[in-house]
């Protein structure tokens, strides 16, 4: 094959939307209907300022509640909220992109959006078109309001090809919930990455049955599209759009290391802007966002495990292997896996030289089995190397 062909392939697969869990923010968790362009402006700021951008959190979307009620009459275009977004929705595009970020928006496959305005249903084409005269980068594209008669893949295949003759490279963000056994066609359909699961809540249980849930599904998330789980709530406490009980410190470390060995989309849901510093630190943990964003993107399985005491385990590039161990339960557990289970049987002669991406320490070669009595809600966490 001449050089010039290879060069080729190299640049197209650097473009490739998607190659890597996308990251960013969304307004829905704790702004809600609450969106405006000051709100927009301020997290696009506090993004930059905290090194959110730095860390591979490169995507701002504006989630459902941004337009009027009611189509234009004339154009039958969506129009942005005139009093939330007084300078149209390019102002705000072109806002986010003098920040270095990239832009998203949100519609729905239905008649109506999740929170009653106009969806894309019958529309589609002029939508995207319009998304991609604001500047937009990414759709997230919900499911409310589907008439009975509509096919549901059907309608995300139609918002695949219509973003395909936007004009602009539009990442599409699938939201039906886990319908219609989505993990088996939303790749067919252009999307490069799909909702699986119900909408989190700011809560323990909540982030845990969605986690359990996914298990058996970790397989269907990989380059090009990805199993996405919702927005995190890190930092939440119980405040905002979808806070509910709330999460402790612990809860929150759980959450982003389950999403971060899962694959995962990493979209932040808590308020940028008032991110405390141990937040902060958690969600720009350069071993966890390695985890997540590992160039192979293989999937984790799950080794061993109770109910509630899991072990999970991702081969990542440069030989280098992850484990993440959580205990799910209500009170102290002991989470193990014997490493013949994950494929090191004893007569190898290895174990993993593992590492905790959490305090940095090295805990020296381990072989045979792991054992270790977690907390409730908390978890582990290593980034190993086969060693003798
Ligand atoms: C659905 C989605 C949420 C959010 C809301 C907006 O419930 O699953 O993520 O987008 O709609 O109304």
């Amino acid at each position: 094959m001449p050089t010039g062909s290879f060069k080729m392939i190299f640049v197209r697969s650097e473009l490739m939307l998607s190659r890597t869990p996308p990251m960013g923010f969304n307004t829905w968790n704790t702004f809600g209907e609450n969106i405006n362009e000051s709100v927009i402006k301020e997290t696009a700021d506090a993004m930059v300022e905290k090194g959110l951008l730095e860390a591979g959190y490169n995507y701002l979307v504006i989630d459902d509640c941004w337009s009027e009620r009611e189509r234009d009459p004339e154009t039958g275009k969506i129009v942005p909220d005139k009093i939330k977004f007084p300078n149209g929705m390019k102002a705000v595009s072109d806002y986010v992109h003098s920040k270095g970020l990239k832009f998203g928006m949100y519609s729905c496959a239905g008649t109506r959006t999740c929170a009653d305005y106009p969806g894309s249903f019958d529309h589609e084409f002029l939508d995207a078109r319009t998304f991609a005269e604001y500047g937009a980068d990414f759709l997230k594209y919900d499911f409310c309001y589907k008439p009975n008669v509509a096919n549901g893949p059907l309608l995300y295949r139609k918002m695949g090809m219509a973003l395909k003759a936007s004009g602009r490279e539009i990442l599409f963000s699938a939201c039906n919930w886990g319908n219609d056994e989505v993990n088996t066609w939303i790749r067919s359909a252009g999307a490069h990455m799909y909702r699986s699961t119900g909408d989190i809540n700011d809560s323990f249980p909540s982030m845990r049955d969605i986690s359990l849930s996914q298990i058996d599904n970790l397989a269907y998330s990989a380059p090009g599209c990805f199993n996405d789980i919702d927005m995190l709530t890190i930092g939440m406490y119980g405040e905002g759009n979808v806070g509910s009980s709330g999460c402790t410190d612990i809860d929150y470390k759980t959450q982003f290391a389950v999403w971060c060995m899962f694959s995962a989309p990493l979209m932040l849901g808590g308020d940028i802007r008032n991110l405390n510093d141990k937040m902060l630190e958690l969600v720009k943990n350069k071993d966890l966002i390695r985890i997540n964003q590992d160039e192979e993107g293989r999937p984790a399985f799950c080794t061993t495990g109770s109910r509630e005491a899991k072990s999970f385990v991702k081969l990542l590039s440069d030989n280098e292997i992850a484990v993440l161990l959580v205990n799910f339960g209500e009170s102290d557990a002991h989470v193990e896996f014997y490493f013949e289970n994950i494929g090191i049987p004893a007569a190898s002669g290895y174990g993993l030289e593992m590492r905790d991406v959490f305090t940095g320490k090295n805990l020296g070669v381990k072989k045979e089995f792991m054992r270790r009595k977690i907390a409730a809600h908390d978890c582990e966490c290593y980034i190993c190397k086969l060693a003798k």
